[in-house]
């Protein structure tokens, strides 16, 4: 399973990194407005920067709602770094630009996925990835989790290469329910991966094999 941080704050894109688990990066737009990144001159930038600190992809947003519009924004976007991949709005003109970049070998990221029905499209346009937004469905009482499921099935049943991202995780638990469902990478904020490190049993131990070894000296 890769993990992607859901950020784009380099702080926290260093820590994850320098933890030695960080295969990508995923953003949108709310979360650059999140660090005060506006003006797309400022937006390119950072993402310049966000790729020199991580080796793996990096997925940039595009805000055009016509096919035109993403693939002139999605050409720009993975012109500024090879580790770039074009994140696009799960709606028709996204997935029309969807097929036009992967026609072109540029990776994809199909955005805003709801329902195993969008997965599929997405899928059939050859995105690279697909990113079902499982946090936002528990907000509204819909189990996240049996969409990650629903297109797993799917993509096994007819070997569809489209990569299960599991995005709009909120917590450690989603993380590993996504594991054990077979997603191929998650995306979430710094806390669902160092969440991961936590249990009380591992502290106690520690102290205690500290305290042990320091009665001997
Ligand atoms: C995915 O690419 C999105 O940036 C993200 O996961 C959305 O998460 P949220 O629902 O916590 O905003």
């Amino acid at each position: 399973m890769k993990f992607f941080i859901d950020t784009a704050n380099l702080d926290q894109i260093k820590e994850a990194q320098d933890l030695g688990v960080l295969d990508g990066v995923t953003t949108n737009p709310s979360l650059m407005a999140k660090e005060g990144i506006t003006g797309q001159e400022n937006i390119l930038n950072h993402y310049k920067k966000i790729c020199e600190l991580v080796d793996g992809d990096v997925s940039a947003e595009v805000i055009s709602t016509d096919f035109e519009g993403m693939v002139k924004e999605g050409e720009a976007l993975a012109a500024l770094h090879p580790q770039i991949v074009v994140k696009l709005p799960m709606i028709a003109d996204g997935v029309k630009a969807c097929k036009y970049f992967s026609d072109k070998g540029i990776k994809t990221n199909v955005t805003l996925v709801f329902s195993a029905g969008q997965a599929l499209l997405a899928a059939k346009a050859g995105a690279t990835y697909v990113s079902p937004f499982l946090g936002r469905l528990d907000d509204v009482s819909t189990d996240g989790l049996n969409l990650i499921d629903e297109i797993r099935m799917i993509y096994d049943n007819y070997g569809f290469q489209t990569e299960i991202l599991a995005a709009s995780i909120r917590h450690t638990m989603h993380v590993i329910n996504c594991a054990k469902l077979g997603a191929d990478v998650m995306t979430g904020p710094l806390s669902s991966i160092k969440g991961l490190l936590n249990h009380p049993l591992t502290d106690i131990g520690l102290a205690k094999f500290l305290e042990d070894y320091n009665k001997g000296n």
